[in-house]
């Protein structure tokens, strides 16, 4: 193969977002953060691994027909925080931007306390403060600092 069917092998949208620079092997933690899960029947690409200058290896994830907001794509800054995100229209990059740490994050996260109100059947959504070196539940003040990906809420 060439170098440019290599580069065809995930083709360009016509409208919606494209997530770039996450780091190689993120790409389903980054559609699970984002609640993408196929049902809702929108066009999801996903490229896992590709070679990147600046990375090394990146995953690319590609949502046709939406349009992710600011504060959506801020959850990612917990595990991609060198994603680019790329507004599409018309085949076009029409914004190009980066993600930035939110300071708190609703709704994302599981808290590991099986105690926590977030926890058990109340309609409580989880709340964590983020800091430098992790994140709080605002609850019970119960700290996860490593592997953020593992306590993700699925939908
Ligand atoms: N892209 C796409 N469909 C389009 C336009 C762009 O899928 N219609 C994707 C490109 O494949 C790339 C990303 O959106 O992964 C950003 O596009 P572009 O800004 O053209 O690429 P670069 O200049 O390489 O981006 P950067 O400088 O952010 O690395
Ligand atoms: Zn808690």
């Amino acid at each position: 193969m060439s170098d440019k069917d290599q580069q065809l092998r995930v083709s360009k949208i016509q409208n919606g977002t494209v997530i770039d620079h996450i780091a190689g092997g993120q790409a389903l933690n980054v559609l699970a953060i984002l609640g993408i899960d196929g049902t809702s029947g929108d066009s999801v690409s996903v490229a896992m691994n590709m070679p990147s200058d600046r990375l090394g290896h990146k995953d690319v994830v590609k949502v046709e027909g939406r349009e992710l907001s600011q504060d959506e794509v801020d959850v990612l800054s917990l595990i991609a925080p060198a994603a680019t995100i790329n507004i599409i229209r018309d085949y076009d990059v029409v914004e190009k931007g980066r993600v930035e740490r939110p300071s708190v994050v609703e709704g994302v996260l599981e808290c590991p306390n099986h105690n926590c109100i977030t926890t058990e059947n109340e309609p409580v959504d989880s709340r964590f403060a983020v800091g430098d070196d992790g994140v709080r539940c605002e609850y019970c003040d119960t700290i996860i600092r490593d592997d953020l990906p593992a306590h993700i809420l699925a939908e």
